[in-house]
């Protein structure tokens, strides 16, 4: 039409790009270099959405091991739960070099990029079921799981009291899906003392004899890949969080895009990846997959930021 006049559009395309970016000013942490997202318009609506729904409509569901821990600390790996207690003192140091024999056999497989899934799972189980009939034979008491984890060089990622502190002050559900070991991260996160009432966790516990020591594992195995079985086979576990349709998923291993598959009526998920190791190689599966990739970021600054902006003055 004659009345296009070009000075009425201009306004209307800098509205709809400082609307487009709102989340940028709203959340600078979004413009960090570790930060990369497929789709960042995406992103914003979908943070967008939640913050409109606000804390009461949020659950988060988060892996553990090397996700809400670091991945390193200077220049030296952290442990994983399981690495807690096969490097601790409760471990002979035969047992202990078994078990590092096992990750420096199985670890290169669960990150194998040229692998599919189907070709990693029985590898999986072999690993999980090797290191646990290990674990198994050290007669392991249970009240010396907290000073394993005293001793060990675990971390929780920078900015973890923001996180847990703020999840707890709005109520919001922290469901914590973890191949690793149940009784061992629950130490670890009581030992930094951040176990509040609104976390419950699906993970590997050990069962120990009427003398304390550990004697077997209870329940079905989890491992690295299978997460989505377990959610779809534990409806209980998500049972009270059906009414809170958005998620907050966290991992950094793509076995754990699934977890959130046992929620039913999800209106809006944001999934945040952390790539953590084997970058160059992961970094286009990570994008692919992960809403937000985190590449070699040892913080929850972005999370947190994110939380804080879905939360703010609710
Ligand atoms: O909590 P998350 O699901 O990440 O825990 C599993 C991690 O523990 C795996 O990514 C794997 O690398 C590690 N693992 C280990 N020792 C084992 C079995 C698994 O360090 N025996
Ligand atoms: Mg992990």
């Amino acid at each position: 039409m004659i009345f296009h006049i070009p000075w009425i559009y201009v306004p209307v395309r800098n509205v709809l790009a400082i609307w487009h970016q709102l989340t940028k000013y709203e959340i600078p942490e979004l413009t960090k270099p570790s930060v990369i997202m497929r789709d960042r318009g995406r992103v914003e609506e979908i943070i967008r959405n939640m913050h409109r729904a606000g804390p009461g409509a949020l659950q988060v569901i988060s892996d553990f091991d090397m996700t809400l821990t670091r991945f390193a600390f200077n220049g030296k790996r952290c442990p994983t739960s399981h690495n807690i207690l096969d490097n601790s003192s409760l471990i002979s140091e035969e047992c202990t070099s078994k078990l590092a024999n096992l990750l420096s056999h199985y670890y290169p497989i669960e990150i194998d990029n040229s692998l599919s899934v189907e070709e990693k799972v029985p590898h999986m189980v072999e690993w999980w079921t090797r290191a646990h009939d290990l674990l198994v034979q050290q007669r392991i008491k249970k009240d010396q799981l907290a000073k394993a984890v005293r001793e060990s060089d675990a971390m929780l990622r920078d900015g973890y009291e923001v996180f847990f502190g703020s999840l707890k002050d709005h109520s919001i559900p922290l469901l914590i899906f973890s191949a690793g070991l149940g009784d061992i991260l629950e130490e670890v996160i009581k030992h930094n003392g951040v176990f509040h009432p609104n976390i419950r966790v699906f993970s590997n516990y050990m069962e120990f004899d009427e003398n304390g020591v550990l004697c077997s594992f209870k329940g079905q195995l989890i491992h690295t890949f299978n997460k989505r079985e377990g959610a779809l086979l534990n409806p209980d576990q998500f049972e009270q969080l059906q009414d809170r349709p958005n998620i907050l998923l966290l991992g950094d291993s793509m076995g754990d895009l699934t977890m959130a598959d046992g929620v039913q009526n999800v209106q809006n998920i944001l999934r945040i990846g952390y790539l953590n190791d084997k970058v160059e190689e992961r970094r286009d599966a990570y994008v692919g997959s992960y809403d937000i990739v985190l590449v070699k970021d040892e913080t929850l600054d972005v999370p947190n930021a994110i939380l804080n902006y879905i939360t703010e003055g609710k």
